[in-house]
């Protein structure tokens, strides 16, 4: 039995319709990370932060997955127990593509949480900058999503399974944004087999045994009729 982890990033829903955060037009090109994205944006302005996730949560909601998305949902299906999929977005393609417990290192639009207790519930359409938390009724409501400075979430249970695992393919990533992108560097040390799959190589593309370039929709679905063809054996 295979043991894979997959970890996706904005570049698998990109065909979807949803802007990456670092192409030409990705969403980090239009705005500037550090007034969203942060505590100290929130604290100084929650109004135009939920803003922003208000719109990115209707966005994710009126994608459809695309046949990346499926293919992973498919291959999780064909080979049960064997594939941990984890995603660095925060939307739901990858459930709404069929996929089962995919793990949100970066958090998730659809979830809400306290800012100062550890309640989360699900969010709203639209959040507002007063909202309170139901649980302590004092805390302030957040978006449920890792802002810079803050710690991804599952990042041992996902270290973890990347010393662990026969192999490792990173699909849609920049590699720029850490620790995740340091994960290839655990898997290889353990032994594992890594591929990148990227409209180009990332710039952490030397670090993996195998760079397989182009789009997801076409890329990632011929990968995983390889592998669902034929012993593993890539
Ligand atoms: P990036 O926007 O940094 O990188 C997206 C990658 O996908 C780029 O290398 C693109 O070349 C590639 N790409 C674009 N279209 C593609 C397609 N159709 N098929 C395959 N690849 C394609 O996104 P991430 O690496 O996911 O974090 O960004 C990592 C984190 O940075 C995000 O989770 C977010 C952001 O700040 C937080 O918000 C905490």
């Amino acid at each position: 039995m295979a043991r894979m982890v997959i970890l996706t990033g904005a570049g698998i829903s990109a065909e979807s319709g949803l802007p990456t955060f670092r192409d030409p037009k990705g969403l980090w090109a239009r705005f500037d990370p550090m007034d969203l994205a942060t505590p100290e944006a929130f604290e100084r302005d929650p109004a135009q932060v939920q803003a922003f996730y208000n719109d990115r949560r209707a966005a994710a909601r009126a994608a459809q997955p695309n046949p990346a998305h499926l293919a992973l949902a498919q291959l999780q299906r064909a080979r049960p127990g064997e594939v941990l999929l984890v995603t660095q977005n925060v939307d739901d393609l990858h459930e709404r593509a069929g996929s089962t417990d995919v793990v949100h290192v970066h958090g998730r639009l659809d979830e809400a949480r306290c800012n100062s207790c550890a309640h989360r519930w699900p969010a709203p359409a639209r959040m507002a900058a007063g909202d309170r938390c139901p649980a302590c009724r004092s805390g302030l409501a957040r978006p449920s999503v890792v802002w810079f400075g803050e710690v991804p979430e599952h990042l041992d249970e996902v270290a973890e399974a990347c010393a662990r695992c026969d192999l490792l393919v990173v699909i849609g990533s920049s590699g720029t944004v850490w620790p995740v992108a340091g994960l290839v560097d655990i898997a290889a040390r353990a032994g594992a087999q890594t591929i990148e799959i990227n409209l180009d190589p990332s710039v952490r593309a030397g670090a993996f045994d195998r760079v397989l370039a182009g789009p997801a929709s076409v890329r990632v679905s011929e990968w995983v009729a390889q592998v669902l063809d034929g012993p593993f054996n890539l």
